[in-house]
């Protein structure tokens, strides 16, 4: 018997909308493969949506693949590979995307990583790389072809909590080893919802652009940052006390999907310090974009992308 893992409160939340458009329409989902990401390809499965996974692993993606296979039989889930943190790995996945004129409606960019240890990888910090520098490349060289798309698609991206601690200035982009490993995750988290106003703020055409953070819920995340097995089992014993659970953390997606036509929001909790919850609007962020245009111009320069002709 197939046991579908979505929570029934989980069905509840998204029968209260009216998905009636989404059927058939595609999303691609970075990180598809685990976590929240994984949670939201089964939400998009359950409202019959196509799926891709766009995965680091090809193991990894396989897994995933066939687990939505078969909690959902009908459904209609491919695999991509793709990167994050390797400009070739993300070129190789943009031209797959044009040569098969893959459509797409909804782009989500879920890829992360935590606190990782200090790592440079291609001249850059692997966890700025990864959670700002991968988006940043991978929206310069789709975004020509999401314009002739034509039709109207959401372009989300997954800032955090810890954004709010961000150092906050264009040093953010190319930290030293003397950052700490939080700050570079808070750092890098800040720097996606710079990515996401900027692009919400100058790009007017099909596609629309949100930002959600899922507060504090309990994934892998945490284990692949940290290699001491009691901290980890510590982590997680207080992030099901505390934290928001998985299939809650993971219904932002639902909330974008749902709302057509209302670029330049922030979904995320907003119960116990923006923790837990259901996903609302959120303000928390507003306040924190002085340096845009600076790390828009670094960011070309450090990459040698321009993210868009304005
Ligand atoms: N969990 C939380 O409390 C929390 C809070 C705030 C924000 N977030 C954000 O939510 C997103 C999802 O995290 P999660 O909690 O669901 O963690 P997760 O279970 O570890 O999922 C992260 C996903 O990103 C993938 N990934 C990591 N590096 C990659 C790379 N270089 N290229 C391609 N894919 C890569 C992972 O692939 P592998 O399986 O191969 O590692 C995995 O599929 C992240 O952006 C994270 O920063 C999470």
């Amino acid at each position: 018997m197939v046991i579908r893992m979505i929570h029934k409160r989980a069905v509840k939340y998204l029968n209260k909308f009216n998905f009636t458009n989404v059927e058939g329409k595609t999303i691609l989902i970075t990180g598809g493969n685990s976590g929240i990401g994984f949670m939201s390809a089964r939400y998009a499965c359950y409202l019959k949506m196509k799926v891709i996974i766009a995965c680091r692993s090809q193991k990894r993606g396989e897994e995933a693949i066939q687990k939505l296979k078969e909690e959902f039989p009908e459904s209609d889930v491919k695999l991509m590979l793709l990167d994050m943190s390797e400009e070739q790995s993300i070129k190789n996945f943009v031209n797959k995307i044009k040569e098969e004129k893959i459509d797409i409606d909804v782009l989500y960019h879920n890829a992360g990583v935590y606190r990782l240890p200090y790592q440079i990888k291609e001249n850059k910090e692997l966890v700025v790389s990864t959670n700002y520098f991968g988006p940043y490349i991978l929206m310069s060289l789709l975004l020509d072809y999401l314009h002739e798309l034509k039709h109207e698609i959401k372009v989300v991206f997954t800032s955090s909590i810890a954004a709010k601690w961000a150092k906050n200035n264009i040093d953010m982009l190319a930290p030293t080893e003397k950052v700490s490993r939080m700050t570079r995750y808070c750092n890098s988290k800040l720097l996606d919802a710079y990515l996401f106003k900027y692009l919400y703020e100058n790009d007017k055409s099909n596609v629309q652009y949100y930002l959600t953070h899922p507060g504090v819920t309990g994934t892998a995340l945490f284990s692949k940052a940290y290699k001491n097995k009691f901290f980890v089992a510590l982590t997680d014993g207080f992030m099901k006390v505390m934290g928001n659970p998985l299939w809650k953390s993971s219904l932002s997606i639902a909330r974008v999907i749902e709302n057509y036509g209302k670029s330049g929001l922030f979904y995320g909790p907003t119960h116990l310090f923006n923790w837990r919850g259901y996903p609302k609007v959120n303000k928390f962020l507003n306040k924190s974009y002085k340096h845009t245009d600076e790390i828009i111009k670094r960011s070309e320069e450090m990459t040698g992308y321009k993210l868009m002709n304005k």
